[in-house]
C-alpha cells in the first residue's frame, strides 16, 4: 500500500515549529564560486547539474563550502518549492538516526508514546541533504539503499509504505571511495549516491578568492554584530590571501568576525596557533615588543614558508611542480626558496627548529 506523504508545513503548523529547516541566506553567486580556475569548472558542473534530479555528492575538506553549494543547488532546482532537510549523520548516533530519518509510529519502540514522521517525510519535494554520509552505520545504509531504490519506506513500527519524491544531495569530509574500499561503506550504495560528483577545492587551491571573500564576511559580521569596521588595507589581505587555511573558508569566516569585532592585530592569531605560541608572534627574538606592520610582515614571510616547504614536500622537492601548483614561476620559487633559507629538504629541517612561530606540522600537532 503508499500513503501519500503528509503536508509537511500543516504537520509543522500543528505542533507550532518554524519548517524543518530555516534558511541560511546564501552569499550571491559571484561570491559563492569566485573566480578562481577550481571554481569556475564547480560552477559549470553545478548549473548543468542543478536543473536535473541526480543525486550529487559533494566532496571536499571540511570547511570548504559544500553545505552551502548543497544549498544552492537546492534554490537552483525544481525542489526549491519544497524544503532543504540537511541531516547530520555523523552527529545523530545510529538508532536514533533511523527513527530521526524514517520516523516511527506509536509504540514502535520503548518511550514512543507518539507518532513522528521522519525527516524524509518533511523533504518531500525538496532535498533531502545527508551531510557526514560516511559515518551512517551498516544497517542503516541498507534501509537508505531501500529508499533510493524506489522512494518507498515505512516508519519504524509502521508496516504502511510510504512515497517519498524528493532530491538527494550527500556530502562527507571523508573519502567515500576509500570507506567503500575498506568496507565500511556498501558499494551498491555508494554507486546510488554517487551518481554526479562535485569536488569543492580547498581554499590553499583558490587564494585568488580569498580578498573578495574576505570583504564579503567583513561587511557581514559588520551588520550581523552592528559595529565599524576598518576596510582591509592591502597588506591585510595579502597577510589572509597567504595563510595556510587548514579550516578552509570556515575558518576565514572565524578570523574575519574576530577581525571585525577586534581589530586587526586579532588576524595574527589563526584558529590553529596554540596558545604558548601566540606570544612568539609578539614578541621577538630579543624579548622586546615589535610594532603590528613588523609582526604582519613577518608573519607573512612565515606563512609563504610554510606554504612553500608543504608544497615542496607534497611534490618530493620537485621545485618545477611546486613552482606550478603554487601558481608562480619557477624563478620566483628559487627566489622564495633562498631567502626563506629552504634550500634543500636537509636544511629546511634543520631550519625549522630555530624558527619564530610554528611550522603548520607543529601547528597540526599542538606541539
Ligand atoms: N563560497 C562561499 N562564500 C562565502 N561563504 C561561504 C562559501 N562557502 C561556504 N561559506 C561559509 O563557510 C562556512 C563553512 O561552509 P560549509 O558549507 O558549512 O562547509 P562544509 O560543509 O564543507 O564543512 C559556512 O559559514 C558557510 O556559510
Ligand atoms: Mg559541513
Amino acid at each position: 500500500m503508499c500513503i501519500p506523504g503528509p503536508d509537511v508545513m500543516e504537520l509543522q503548523a500543528k505542533k507550532g515549529q518554524s519548517p524543518a529547516n530555516t534558511w541560511n541566506p546564501l552569499p550571491s553567486d559571484d561570491v559563492l564560486f569566485g573566480n578562481s580556475a577550481a571554481m569556475v569548472e564547480v560552477r559549470k558542473k553545478a548549473l548543468r547539474i542543478c536543473r536535473t534530479n541526480v543525486p550529487v555528492y559533494l566532496a571536499g575538506e571540511g570547511g570548504t563550502g559544500k553545505e552551502a553549494m548543497a544549498r544552492w543547488i537546492h534554490h537552483n532546482s525544481h525542489y526549491a518549492r519544497g524544503e532543504f532537510v540537511k541531516v547530520n549523520c555523523a552527529a545523530i548516533p545510529g538508532a536514533l538516526l533511523e527513527s530521526e530519518l524514517f520516523g516511527f509510529e506509536p509504540g514502535a519502540f520503548t518511550g514512543a508514546n507518539f507518532r513522528k514522521p521522519g525527516r524524509v517525510e518533511h523533504a518531500e519535494q525538496g532535498t533531502l541533504f545527508l551531510d557526514g554520509i560516511a559515518d551512517l552505520d551498516l544497517s542503516l545504509q541498507s534501509k537508505l539503499l531501500h529508499f533510493l531504490q524506489d522512494g518507498t519506506f515505512s516508519r519504524i513500527g509502521d508496516h504502511a509504505e510510504r512515497k517519498i519524491d524528493l532530491r538527494l544531495l550527500c556530502a562527507s569530509d571523508k573519502d567515500l571511495e576509500e570507506e567503500t574500499l575498506a568496507g565500511r561503506f556498501r558499494q551498491d550504495l555508494f554507486y546510488r549516491v554517487h551518481v554526479f560528483r562535485l569536488t569543492l577545492p580547498p581554499l590553499r587551491q583558490r587564494r585568488e578568492d580569498i580578498p573578495s571573500m574576505a570583504e564579503f564576511f567583513c561587511r557581514h559580521f559588520q551588520t550581523q554584530f552592528g559595529v565599524k569596521a576598518e576596510p582591509f588595507s592591502p597588506d591585510a589581505l595579502s597577510y589572509l590571501q597567504n595563510l595556510p587555511w587548514p579550516g578552509n573558508i570556515r575558518e576565514l569566516s572565524n578570523v574575519v568576525a574576530r577581525y571585525v569585532l577586534m581589530g586587526p592585530e586579532s588576524m595574527l592569531y589563526p584558529d590553529d596557533v596554540p596558545g604558548k605560541n601566540k606570544r612568539k608572534l609578539i614578541i621577538d627574538q630579543n624579548g622586546t615588543h615589535v610594532t603590528l606592520k613588523r609582526m604582519a610582515k613577518d608573519a607573512i614571510k612565515e606563512v609563504e614558508r610554510n606554504v612553500i616547504l608543504e608544497a615542496l614536500r607534497a611534490n618530493q622537492w620537485n621545485r618545477r611542480k611546486t613552482a606550478q601548483e603554487l601558481r608562480i614561476s619557477y624563478r620566483t620559487l628559487i627566489y622564495k626558496i633562498q631567502d626563506a633559507g629552504l634550500g634543500s629538504r636537509r636544511t629546511a629541517v634543520a631550519g625549522a627548529h630555530g624558527q619564530v612561530g610554528v611550522s603548520i606540522e607543529n601547528k597540526r600537532n599542538g606541539a
